[in-house]
């Protein structure tokens, strides 16, 4: 199956109250929409458009250049329904299905994305994502008719709204190409937001026969950022998810929680990452390493059976080889130590290439700055 995938990111993120475009918050050292921009690389969809809006055009082509995508600019900010409809009369879209994400919305996975794919070979035309939420919560709701129909999904403040039984939407839509095309043009206005709803799809699809059904996931997979809270909870989930996949690996975590670490952190089996240490992004460290408490980390490559720490700062460009010792209150940015060398106490190297089993010693400074270079 064809699909191209339209990612919306273009809603001005008012209840983020930050100056920064929400899709631009990052989780993990990773940005809010890159999941989405990836998600959309992951299933091998033809094309992935982004709508954005023009206030933050030019931060977001910049903070996603690495990928390859296409971009549309949604002018004043109608609702989720215009922005699809933006993206669809602007890019000529030839694949048989459309995907619809959010930029807002990270955790959904590829195995998801492929379950909805199967229901949409299956026949139907419009494949919602819904999840059964355990607490009160605004997302819109799912109505559904006789054998896994849907009829209709509800929006907060309007009429119908309804408790929490009902599954609630999780904003991911698949739907026919042909058919999205003709129903978007039709959308209308006529609620209490005077927003243009792309949930009101659902409705219309029923209406007009097409078939139209869902597919259920796990809350955590659906979880929306919307404010500052919102966000925290997504990084926290995040990390719980993380430290776990770390613990199954073989990596000792004597305290999860106190320990963070990026989208991109890899650390192999045997290592031991004592409380409080924190990984920024870059970061690979080779079996049977030991990192001890305060140590912020960040694009550094570490290997085996170094010590670390207590309170090293690694900076980026920093190069550790096998059975290196860096002590505490040592900061090492852009340098490379060969094996067997250390840096046991209260030292800075910079831009240095240290040979094997060389010890700097006690208070040890690296003047790499005269002033001017
Ligand atoms: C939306 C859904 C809701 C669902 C929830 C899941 C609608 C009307 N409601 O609500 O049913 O439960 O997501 O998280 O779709 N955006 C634009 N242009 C706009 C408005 C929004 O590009 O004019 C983008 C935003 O940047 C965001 C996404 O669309 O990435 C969703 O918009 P948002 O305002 O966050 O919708 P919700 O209120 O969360
Ligand atoms: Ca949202």
């Amino acid at each position: 199956m064809t699909v191209s995938t339209i990612i919306l990111a273009a809603g001005k993120g008012t209840r983020m109250k930050s100056p920064k475009p929400k899709v631009l918050h990052k989780i993990a050292g990773k940005y809010l929409l890159s999941f989405s921009v990836e998600l959309a690389e992951a299933i091998e969809s033809k094309e992935a458009i982004v709508v954005i809006g023009k206030e933050n055009e030019l931060v977001i082509r910049e903070a996603l250049s690495d990928h390859k995508i296409k971009f549309c600019v949604q002018k004043n900010q109608l609702g989720t329904g215009d922005a699809v409809k933006i993206a669809l009369n602007n890019k000529k879209i030839k694949t048989k299905y459309i995907l619809v994400l959010y930029g807002d919305t990270p955790f959904i996975t590829n195995c998801t994305v492929k379950r909805m794919i199967k229901k949409a070979e299956k026949g139907f035309e419009f494949v919602f994502l819904g999840f059964q939420s355990q607490t009160k919560n605004s997302y819109g709701k799912f109505q559904l008719g006789p054998n896994k129909t849907l009829i209709n999904i509800i929006e907060k403040n309007e009429p119908g709204y309804a408790s929490s039984e009902c599954l609630s939407n999780s904003g991911i839509l698949l739907a026919r190409s042909s058919m999205i095309i003709n129903l978007i043009q039709k959308i209308k206005n006529d609620n209490s937001n005077k927003e243009y709803y792309l949930t009101d799809i659902a409705k219309m699809a029923a209406k007009h026969g097409y078939s139209s059904t869902y597919v259920q996931c796990e809350e955590d997979e659906c979880i929306g950022v919307n404010s500052q809270l919102e966000l925290t909870v997504a990084e926290k989930k995040f990390q719980d998810n993380f430290r776990e996949k770390l613990m199954i690996s073989g990596v000792t975590l004597p305290s999860p929680e106190t320990c963070f670490f990026s989208h991109d952190t890899v650390i192999k089996a045997g290592c031991v990452i004592e409380p409080n240490v924190i990984f920024g992004t870059g970061v690979t460290i080779q079996s049977s390493t030991i990192i001890r408490s305060y140590s912020y980390i960040e694009g550094t490559q570490i290997g085996k059976h170094c010590q670390i720490g207590p309170f090293a700062r690694l900076r980026p460009g920093t190069n550790l080889s096998e059975k290196v010792k860096v002590g505490n209150f040592v900061e090492v940015k852009n340098a490379s130590l060969a094996p067997g060398s250390k840096a046991n106490h209260l030292a800075y190297i910079g831009d240095a290439k240290i040979g094997a089993t060389t010890n700097i010693g006690a208070g040890t400074i690296f003047c790499n700055y005269d002033g001017k270079k």
